[in-house]
């Protein structure tokens, strides 16, 4: 059981209110980093309160990037350019893939080494997604065996490459297209299925011509960035508990403001529509590339669904919830195709099986998916995060339909990307 902090949660009537979410973490990582590389301070509003982006703004200060968070929670990033400085000690990316992954493009095409860490979890995570291609493009990395963390980059002149990526991955995709922008030529990823793109839009954003046809994206190297001012929209992905906590109960009426609706993003409002939940969205608007709405669900009885494909690669994130729902689905919910949830900060099928288990439901555990039958009831129980945010945020929302009181052990991971998470949650609980 993870030690940490307990979180009590109890059974509600419905979800009810209106919330307004922290910056996503996405956009947030990407545009710290291409601040750090751009000409000029880029103003950030509403970056995302998560530890994993306070892991990127710490890297970024250790390779020489001036930054500083002023009162109204808005980070002043103070570019100086493409040239940034060797750091004096390694770069700890806490438990952050995205940190580790998509600063290394950045990192492959500067004149130093440098060496990136992370916490246990993600010194299990694979990297040879990432030092493949940037080796192909002339960096030298290092890494401990089986391509895990730490990594030791040797950055350099880099050439542009086309790489078909073998793993769906924004992440990759990110890292890669950062790199292009250090190289000679033009670079070309193409991704077997879509992921979300703010890599793409956060590079038009800050004055990169990059074009896409399908799914490929190419950048041509040698681009100057331009700072940005910007709002980051409300995280879709810790919008996620809410909504299906909320489509869980009758007379739920929930509605949340300046989110995320990048359509790489929002599969989760199309599934739960599926389902049966009522929802609609309101004043749509675009910033920097990115949707931005105001959304609002009514719960009541939810169908199951299935998610296999494409579904799975757009809903990668929102996976763990939809899963902890499923039992109080009427139909179940079947989810394929995804094999990644195993290496994400924990194996995600074997932890959400685990727990729904302890919970009392019947749960069948696939190599790439999980098969839950619906119409069960389930009853309180402790609950084990395994140090993994998503997790607990998830089986908070399970044990809000639960007979009796649950305890989340490890709670405290929600912080990686919602700090406030359960004060956020019991705001908006009718009891
Ligand atoms: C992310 C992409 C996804 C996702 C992660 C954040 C991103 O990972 O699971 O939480 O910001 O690009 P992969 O790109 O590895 O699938």
């Amino acid at each position: 059981m993870a030690s940490g902090s307990v979180q009590l949660i109890r059974p509600a009537r419905n979800v009810s209110g209106s919330l307004r979410l922290p910056g996503d973490k996405s956009i947030s990582h990407r545009y710290a980093m291409l601040g750090a590389i751009a000409e000029g301070p880029t103003r950030l509003k509403n970056f995302s309160t998560g530890a994993d982006c306070a892991s990127t703004l710490g890297c970024l200060r250790t390779l020489g990037v001036a930054w500083d968070r002023n009162d109204d929670n808005e980070i002043v990033i103070r570019g100086e350019g493409p040239t940034l400085r060797a750091p004096a000690s390694p770069l700890d990316c806490g438990n952050s893939g995205s940190t580790m992954r998509m600063l290394s493009g950045i990192l492959a095409g500067q004149s130093f080494s440098s060496e990136l860490l992370g916490d246990t979890s993600l010194s299990r995570r694979p990297m040879a997604r990432i030092i493949e291609p940037l080796e192909q493009m002339g960096a030298k990395i290092s890494s401990a065996e089986g391509n895990r963390p730490p990594l030791r980059i040797t950055g350099g002149p880099l050439a542009a490459i086309h790489y078909p990526m073998p793993v769906a991955s924004a992440q990759v995709k990110s890292s890669l297209l950062f790199a292009g922008l250090f190289a000679r030529g033009e670079t070309s990823v193409e991704e077997p299925v879509r992921t979300r793109d703010h890599g793409e839009l956060a590079l038009r954003a800050f004055g990169a011509e990059l074009h896409r046809q399908g799914n490929q994206a190419r950048i041509a190297g040698g681009q100057q960035l331009r700072a940005i001012e910007a709002s980051i929209p409300g995280d879709i992905s810790s919008a996620a508990f809410f909504l299906c906590a909320a489509a869980l109960f009758p007379g739920s009426n929930l509605t949340i403001t300046d989110l995320l609706m990048n359509p790489t993003r929002a599969r989760l409002l199309d599934i739960l529509l599926a389902m049966g939940a009522r929802i609609s969205v309101a004043q749509l608007e675009e910033h920097h590339g990115e949707l931005v709405g105001t959304v609002e669900i009514e719960g009541g009885t939810v169908k199951g669904a299935s998610v296999a494909g494409s579904d799975t690669a757009a809903l990668i994130d929102e996976i763990p919830v939809l899963a902890a729902i499923a039992p109080y689905t009427s139909t179940g919910v079947e989810i394929r195709d995804a094999r990644e949830l195993r290496v994400k900060e924990s194996d995600r099928i074997a932890a959400v099986a685990r727990n729904l288990r302890t919970m009392g439901a019947r749960v069948e555990e696939l190599e790439d998916g999980l098969k839950i039958p619906g119409g069960q009831d389930l009853h309180g129980a402790e609950i084990d995060s395994e140090g993994d945010h998503r997790i607990a945020m998830a089986f908070a929302v399970a044990a809000l339909r639960a007979r009796e009181e649950t305890l989340i052990h490890g709670a405290e991971a929600a912080v990686i990307s919602y700090p406030g998470f359960f004060e956020a949650l019991e705001g908006v609980v009718a009891r």
